[in-house]
């Protein structure tokens, strides 16, 4: 048997995780009309993947998206599906961990303990899972799923899916689950997880029952909060930690931010102004603003402010600056205790090698990497 510790890079030395997130969608996570935005075709995707896993990225985090967000771009309107997506890139690396982000009602369990299994064996211990448990009402009508009335009900129905998924990867030769919202009779699920452990689980929700269902069921967990200051994050962060610490565990706490990283601040700022304002996608804001049912007519100031908010990278830290200001702003987040962070750029394979050459080896000099990523560069 493999110990969690033994089987994946989420667990190597470097004591700030870093990750790419939603390089898997058009636009990435950058609402843009930019003319060198993220496309997420294939060749592109393969290329990103290699050039993460050489330089010690930690992780590549896909976005469960099925239904774009219009506006001029369709943001986030092409995309890959993620289990596939993810067992595609690890056919291609030897290091990096690939998590899927997968919606527990949308997936048949079955069906995503196999496929799973299928990516964890083929990337040999090196698949995650995080887990959503999904809110966007349209995407759920592709499937002619109803939404569950109440977030109780939703997260009572991951449970019993998470539950069901776990049993199929433990030893039991063949079995029935019969729960209040699933019924699964004569389950067999061959082969068993990487190593005879688990793939590393994660949950990104944000509300206190998406909390708890991380902590009860998962090694880490994923929050986008836009924090005031560094203090409260950090205030979150503990509070988490503590609660994972009250059941025995030892949760992770991740975060999500954007990145510019450029020369001189005066080139990260221009470019970051280029990014949210210049070329901003406006009409993807408003579409997804409409899709929560918020409205301008009841509060225009609040409206404005949620508007320039998504098109600022949708959620989490913005990261712009210089090399030095870049490195010192994830050094501050790994102080504040987070345990690492997925991030995004506007275009990913344009600005990766930069990031590498010049802010992996300052992280490396603090002491948060243990490889400062530039000979895989050379
Ligand atoms: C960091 C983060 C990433 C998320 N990623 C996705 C995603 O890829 N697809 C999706 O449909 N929902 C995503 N969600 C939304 C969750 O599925 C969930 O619907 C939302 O957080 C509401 O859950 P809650 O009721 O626990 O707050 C994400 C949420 C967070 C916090």
């Amino acid at each position: 048997m493999t110990p969690m510790q033994d089987r994946i890079a989420m667990y190597n030395g470097n004591k700030f995780k870093l990750g790419l997130f939603g390089s898997n969608c058009s636009n990435g996570r950058a609402m843009t009309k930019a003319p060198e935005r993220w496309l997420a075709d294939w060749d592109s995707s393969e290329k990103l993947v290699e050039l993460a896993d050489q330089v010690g990225i930690d992780f590549m985090l896909p976005i469960g998206r099925w239904r774009g967000y219009r506006g001029e771009t369709d943001h986030q309107g092409t995309t890959m599906e993620t289990i596939t997506w993810a067992t595609g890139q690890l056919a291609r690396t030897k290091r990096i961990t690939v998590f899927a982000t997968v919606h527990a009602p949308l997936f048949n369990p079955v069906l995503a303990a196999k496929e799973i299994v299928t990516a964890d064996l083929i990337g040999r211990g090196r698949f995650a899972l995080n887990i959503v448990i999904g809110w966007n009402e349209s995407e759920f009508n592709m499937f002619g799923v109803e939404q569950k009335a109440t977030n109780e009900l939703r997260y009572e129905y991951g449970q019993e899916w998470i539950d069901a998924i776990l049993r199929m990867w433990g030893p039991e030769e063949e079995f029935d689950f019969i729960g209040k919202h699933l019924k699964l009779r004569g389950l067999r699920l061959k082969p068993k997880p990487y190593g005879g452990s688990r793939p590393l689980m994660m949950n990104a929700g944000a509300s206190p029952l998406g909390r708890a269902y991380a902590l009860r069921n998962c090694d880490a967990f994923f929050t986008a909060i836009r924090f005031p200051d560094l203090k409260e994050a950090a205030q979150e962060v503990s509070t988490v930690k503590a609660a994972g610490k009250a059941l025995g565990k030892d949760t992770g706490v991740y975060t999500v931010g954007q990145v510019v990283c450029r020369p001189t601040r005066k080139e990260a700022r221009d470019y970051w102004h280029y990014w949210t304002e210049e070329t901003a996608d406006w009409g993807a804001a408003e579409y997804m603003l409409a899709l929560k049912d918020v409205k301008r007519e009841d509060d225009p100031a609040g409206y404005d402010k949620m508007r320039r908010a998504l098109v600022h990278g949708q959620s989490g830290f913005d990261i712009i600056g210089t090399p030095d200001d870049v490195a010192d702003e994830l050094a501050r987040l790994h102080g504040a205790g987070f345990d690492g962070i997925g991030f995004s750029f506007l275009n990913y394979l344009l600005e990766l090698p930069y990031f590498a050459q010049e802010v992996l080896p300052r992280l490396h000099k603090m002491g948060l990497r243990e490889s400062d990523g530039v000979p895989a560069l050379a």
